[in-house]
């Protein structure tokens, strides 16, 4: 669904605004978002889920892209909030988001972090292990309140992606291990309290994920064992909450599924297993991030040097990189390019897109197609929403970039690229020491 285009210039537009007069208007590296995209993705996981006629969510999972803007945006489409951290609780929370429909998750929640989610009243909380369960419980009490939760729980699937970001698979730092019989010893606890309600399981089992068979496998895992964890504990799940990692095209060898088709198995695989074994249909909820913000982004940066090695490679090199885009650095992640001002012009040299990062590894893209690319060209990579900025950091004291957001073919400016003065703020200058005497 990627709203891009070629106007009379022959210039690339994303949402019908040329993306040279974005780069002109903002600078770059630029970040350019298009709503439209989003608005259409977050409908498809909703209508799939309204067409099978069962109770669900859908939680952005703000760890993939988290501002104020963006938190907005997922609350006028109706969604629940995945959030992850403090910062990122924060952060919906001055968006004005509901609290209601926040879910908390993460691997080492701090007490701070437990007492703020429980303060504001988030409408679930993902225990992950027993020692933040503690924690929960001992806030919840000193607070007076209470908490709905969810367990996470590692249903042993292994996902088919790079294992970095693959998490189902039983030797994780996430969630609750079945075999051992963790889940169910977590179960038992839980219900236990008076001040947790047991909603239901989770299980995330990795991201950019292509089939829906491991989601699939993922439900019966859960089923075969909630069959035990009744008999044991006359626990029945309200809610089975089946995580994000729905993929999307980086480039053109990706070919992810329609959305809804994730949402038909799930569904199906749920409702079958609950009717075998007689247990009432439960909540569906999902956590797509990238699913949601990834194809909607485009990174524009404005070419530099060049350096050419006969007979092996031509270095083209960006006014970003590894700031602005870990992913090749960190997954070795494949992405396209698009010459923004020669969109219409043939692909005539091959070259390779480096970063500016004093780092050999600074390698946006490796041997891409390309019109002859020029020093002030305008280069466009599509399919950076997610990780993009959220992975963004000031390495070599790079500020971070701006993001803007395009809607009905304008343009608004989420977020100030960062200054150099951003860079000191929170420096304090050196001051010699002297000796203590006795
Ligand atoms: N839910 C949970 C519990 C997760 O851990 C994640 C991602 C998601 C949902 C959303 O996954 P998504 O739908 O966005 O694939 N930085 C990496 C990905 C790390 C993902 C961690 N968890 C990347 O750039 O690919």
């Amino acid at each position: 669904t990627r709203n891009h285009d070629v106007n009379s210039k022959g210039n690339l537009t994303i949402n019908g605004v040329d993306t040279t007069y974005l780069a002109e208007k903002y600078g770059t590296p630029l970040y350019v978002y298009d709503v439209e995209d989003i608005c259409i993705r977050a409908n498809a996981f909703k209508e799939a889920f309204e067409k099978e006629g069962i109770q669900y969510q859908v939680a952005y999972a703000s760890k993939a892209f988290s501002c104020v803007a963006i938190v907005q945006l997922m609350d006028e489409l109706g969604l629940s909030l995945d959030v992850v951290s403090g910062g990122e609780l924060y952060t919906a929370l001055e968006a004005g988001f509901p609290p209601e429909r926040i879910h908390f998750h993460g691997n080492n929640k701090s007490p701070d972090e437990i007492e703020m989610a429980v303060k504001a009243g988030i409408g679930c909380f993902v225990v992950d292990n027993f020692h933040e369960l503690t924690w929960l419980t001992g806030i919840t009490q000193t607070l007076e309140t209470s908490m709905k939760v969810l367990l996470r729980i590692t249903p042993g699937v292994e996902a088919h992606t790079h294992e970095y970001i693959s998490t189902g698979q039983e030797d994780s730092k996430f969630g609750f291990d079945i075999t051992s019989g963790q889940a169910e010893k977590a179960i038992a606890q839980v219900l236990d309290e008076d001040r947790l309600e047991l909603l239901g399981v989770h299980c995330h089992i990795g991201s950019q994920i292509f089939e829906t068979s491991g989601f699939v496998s993922a439900v019966d895992e859960i089923f075969n064992h909630l069959q035990e964890w009744r008999e044991n504990t006359g626990f029945t799940p309200e809610v089975v909450n089946l995580g994000g990692g729905f993929g999307i095209r980086y480039n053109e060898d990706d070919t992810p599924l329609p959305l809804g088709h994730y949402v038909e198995a799930m569904v199906r695989s749920v409702k079958e297993h609950a009717e075998a074994k007689d247990f009432p249909i439960p909540e569906i909820w999902i956590e797509p991030g990238r699913a949601l913000v990834g194809e909607a982004g485009t990174t524009l940066y404005t070419v530099g040097s060049r350096k050419s090695i006969p007979g092996v490679r031509d270095y083209v090199s960006v006014d970003g990189g590894m700031t602005d885009n870990l992913r090749p650095a960190l997954y070795q992640a494949k992405y396209d390019a698009i010459v923004a001002n020669k969109a219409q012009k043939e692909k005539t040299e091959t070259v390779s897109i480096a970063g500016k990062c004093c780092e050999s590894g600074d390698m946006l893209i490796w041997d891409v197609d390309t019109p002859v690319l020029e020093q002030g060209d305008i280069l466009a990579v599509p399919s950076t929403g997610a990780y993009g900025y959220s992975m963004a950091n000031n390495y070599n004291r790079i500020q971070r970039p701006a993001v803007v957001f395009l809607n009905n073919k304008s343009d608004q400016c989420v977020i100030e690229r960062e200054t150099y003065a951003n860079m000191t703020r929170l420096d304090r200058p050196w001051k010699k020491t002297e000796a203590k005497t006795k």
